[in-house]
């Protein structure tokens, strides 16, 4: 089922009883986005509207990815068994295959993949100047820099190839005309933002807030930059996505979109962002970043406005992270095939760490994988990997750190490398964005790697006596 807009979603919470309204009066200075917190942190993770947003007429809703199963409902599948049908579709088929099949399956798979450009109907939406102080944007921990737009699409174009790009970027409210643009330098958007400031050109951006819960998903995706979000979502839904033109920008937008900012950057102007309660559960600090003007509105009637808090472990970008590592497993395992799992810890934030498990065949297999993961789209900013053997289960935190601390030698095992790219939120780093990389090889060593004897058995009793055993317990507890 692929749900049309936000509406439709939202429905089907309510119907599957995943949905409350919040009718008593909230503010979004603070309150409103910790409700939806605290929500996650007592575990009742439900979606919530709230309909009486303190100052507005407009309702808000959050909490819409929260849990796994509702990740589930918007792609209509598991994140792993979706990127099983990735990894299938660059599959060429062997000799027993009959090219004609092989051929109707791709077709059937690509069914949806061209996003659809149509008219706007001018019933459908509302055409105004802007004016931010309309919408509930909401200010999430006490010393933000401001008010933030935590869950925009942010569209560009690449001025040389015409590429689209769409991803998700927080923006600051400024005034009621302007706000940051916070694309850190590795992303998409950022890389457009160069070719333009190379050309000294402005450079159109159109931002929609309150799409399907699909898009959204897709706009998070790490895709390499170059592929468009947009068919990304076509190819998982098996259905166009529904553009329109935009108004005062060469640029398209989902149809589905509640608002729609449309504008420029200046590539010659740059202001301070934040500080911002981070993923990280600090504050990011003030940095430079570019400058979004806003030159029209576009929205529907009666829109509804969305937002996101992020900065505790319990919310609902962990989940979001989550189903992207299990959805990407196997498209990295394309690129790094000895890998057979892999765990990004959600206590480490994203891209603090990477455990994966490798079948080992030959010494400096682990080194090999390590690189691999480092240059490999945005994992290659994971600060810490880890590898281990495949006895290792990668999301039993109590083995790995067996592993790590069984399994190594520090100056044979542990390497760290200077001088390479960074996440722009971790804040350890010696510079924005550049710093070092750990790597720790946990797997088991070989003489070739100098280790000097034999590797010790794991201890392992004999399945004979682990069932006479079993036995003996079961006994125990009838009796
Ligand atoms: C709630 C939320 C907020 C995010 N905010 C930012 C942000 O401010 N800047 C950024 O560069 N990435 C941010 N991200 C991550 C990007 O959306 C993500 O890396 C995406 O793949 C970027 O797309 P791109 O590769 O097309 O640039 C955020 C993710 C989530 C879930």
């Amino acid at each position: 089922m692929v749900f049309e807009d936000l509406r439709d979603y939202l429905n089907f919470l309510e119907k599957s009883r995943e949905l409350i309204h919040v009718k008593e009066e909230v503010d979004p200075n603070l309150e409103l986005t910790y409700i939806l917190s605290e929500e996650e942190r007592i575990g009742k993770k439900r979606a919530m509207v709230f309909d009486n947003v303190k100052g507005y007429n407009m309702p808000v809703a959050g909490n819409l990815f929260s849990t796994d199963k509702r990740i589930e409902y918007i792609l209509g599948d598991t994140p792993y068994n979706i990127g099983l049908k990735l990894k299938n579709l660059v599959r060429i088929p062997d000799d027993t295959e009959s090219m004609i099949s092989r051929g109707l399956e791709m077709m059937k798979e690509l069914s949806g993949i061209k996003p659809k450009v149509s008219q706007r109907k001018d019933s459908e939406f509302n055409i105004m100047d802007p004016d931010l102080s309309r919408y509930p944007i909401t200010k999430n921990w006490p010393d933000d820099g401001g008010k933030y737009i935590t869950m925009p699409l942010v569209i560009t174009r690449d001025p040389d190839t015409g590429q689209r790009n769409v991803g998700t970027y927080r923006m600051q409210v400024y005034d009621n005309e302007t706000t940051g643009m916070h694309w850190q330098i590795h992303k998409g958007g950022a890389e457009h933002f160069s070719g333009y400031k190379n050309e000294n050109r402005k450079m159109d951006v159109a931002v929609a807030i309150g799409v399907d819960p699909l898009t959204f998903f897709s706009s998070i995706a790490p895709l390499p930059n170059g592929i468009d979000e947009f068919a990304f979502r076509g190819l998982l839904a098996k259905k166009h996505l529904e553009l329109i033109k935009g108004e005062t920008v060469n640029l398209e937008y989902p149809r589905n979109a509640e608002i729609v900012l449309e504008g420029y950057i200046d590539p010659s102007e740059t202001r301070l962002e934040g500080p911002f309660g981070d993923h990280t559960g600090y504050y990011s600090l003030e940095e430079e970043f570019p400058v979004f003007h806003i030159k029209k509105v576009i929205q529907k009637k009666n829109p509804i406005y969305t937002t996101t808090i992020v900065g505790k472990l319990w919310n609902e970008d962990v989940r979001i992270g989550k189903a992207i590592e299990r959805m990407f497993l196997p498209l990295v395992q394309i690129q790094i095939p000895e890998i057979v799992d892999m765990n990004i810890p959600e206590e480490t934030v994203t891209t603090n760490m990477i455990v994966v498990s490798i079948k080992k065949r030959y010494p400096g297999q682990a080194k090999k994988v390590m690189f691999a993961i480092w240059g490999t789209g945005q994992m290659a900013l994971t600060k810490i990997v880890v590898v281990v053997d495949d006895d290792i289960d990668v999301h039993d935190m109590k083995q790995v750190m067996w592993a790590m601390t069984t399994r190594i030698d520090p100056e044979r095992d542990v390497m760290v490398i200077p001088g390479t790219a960074t996440d722009t939120l971790d804040h350890p780093s010696q510079l924005l964005n550049y710093g070092s990389k750990m790597g720790i090889d946990a797997t088991k060593k070989s003489k070739a790697e100098n280790y000097n004897g034999k590797w010790p058995d794991t201890l392992k009793m004999n399945s004979d006596i682990e069932k006479k055993v079993d036995e003996i317990i079961n006994n125990l507890d009838n009796k």
